[in-house]
């Protein structure tokens, strides 16, 4: 099968198209061929070994010591179940499945086998692949961040999303939607229009106003870009306020991908798409998405 392989951390340039062994899946594992994927902050990310101080020793003892262990990067996938192993209940051959790998990775590749209790699901009913893939990345990161700022349980829920137009953002948008949040959100005048197509009607554009400077307080603030910090932010907490930024460490779980599948069946979360990308435009994809201005999602498509 063809895969995208990283052999060595470093620039886009370092990826290849290559021809690698087909997985075949072995006891509860389903073999996925995979029609789309995502190239997220989180590749280029694993691929440049792009993170500050201690942190790039605990990503490459994660990753790998020189060059990353897994060769093949992505962590989100949808796709057909082409072939299931001997104990395999939950999926037949045929099923459409959408899934995320986080740091497990390999999802650039024509096929992956994952196991049926892994992070994988039936694909919402109403998704195109294209869709169910760019759904995944992003959501689960922010399900994750409002889930811990406990905006469920807010008596007011007046939320501040900074960096509201990227994967995070534009997910992050739709959650706190869900949770009837009152959402003010900061972005550059070039994603206002994005911002405002996901409902949001209170926008603080940073190119043109220093949100720092707001009188305004809120509940809960979420940095879904990272670019700032608790203590910038400390004038625009209520007393009771909760401060969460993507600099911190988040996990996936089931739960995060069926409440996105749920939604995205009532219409409640859309995948916001920027570009997609074939295969063989792999290094064209990184050096877009290493650039940071992305817009939603980059997909990446594997097949037809
Ligand atoms: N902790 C975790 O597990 C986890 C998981 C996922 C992602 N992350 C991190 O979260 C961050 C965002 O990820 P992503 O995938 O959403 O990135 P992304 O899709 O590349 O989006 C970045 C977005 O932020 C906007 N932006 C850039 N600078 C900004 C600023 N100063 N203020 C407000 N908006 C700004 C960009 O648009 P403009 O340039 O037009 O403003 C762009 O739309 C990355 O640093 C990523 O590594 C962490």
């Amino acid at each position: 099968m063809k895969a995208v392989i990283c052999p060595q951390y470093g620039p886009p340039e370092v990826l290849q198209l290559q021809e690698v062994a087909k997985p075949i899946p072995k006891g509860r594992q389903i073999l996925v061929k995979i029609v789309a994927t995502t190239v997220n902050s989180g590749d280029a990310r694993v691929r440049s070994l792009r993170v500050k101080g201690f942190m790039k020793v605990i990503m490459r003892l994660v990753l790998g010591i020189s060059k990353p262990r897994q060769p093949i990067l992505g962590t989100t996938f949808s796709g057909i179940v082409e072939a299931v192993g001997d104990k395999v209940s939950k999926f037949k051959v045929g099923d459409n499945v959408f899934g995320m790998r986080g740091f497990k990775l390999g999802t650039h590749a024509e096929y992956i086998a994952v196991d049926q209790h892994s992070h994988v699901l039936k694909m919402p009913k109403n998704a195109t692949y294209e869709e169910a893939a760019a759904i995944v990345f992003g959501g689960h990161t922010a399900i994750y961040f409002l889930e811990k700022a406990k905006i469920a349980e807010k008596p007011t829920k007046k939320i501040l999303i900074i960096g509201a137009t990227g994967s995070v953002g534009t997910a992050a948008i739709q959650i706190a939607k869900h949770y009837q949040a009152d959402i003010t959100a900061v972005c550059s005048s070039r994603g206002q229009k994005l911002v405002g197509e996901l409902g949001v009607t209170n926008i603080i554009l940073y190119d043109k106003e220093d949100f720092t400077n707001r009188a305004e307080k809120f509940d809960v603030i979420f940095d879904a870009v990272g670019a700032f910090n608790r203590k910038k932010c400390a004038t625009l907490l209520n007393e009771n306020g909760i401060y969460k930024s993507v600099n911190e460490y988040a996990s996936d779980t089931i739960q995060q991908l069926e409440l996105l599948k749920e939604l995205f069946e009532k219409g409640a979360f859309k995948a916001t798409i920027d570009k997609t990308f074939q295969m063989a435009e792999i290094i064209e994809a990184h050096r877009y998405v290493d650039e940071g201005r992305k817009k939603g999602n980059v997909v990446l498509k594997i097949s037809d």
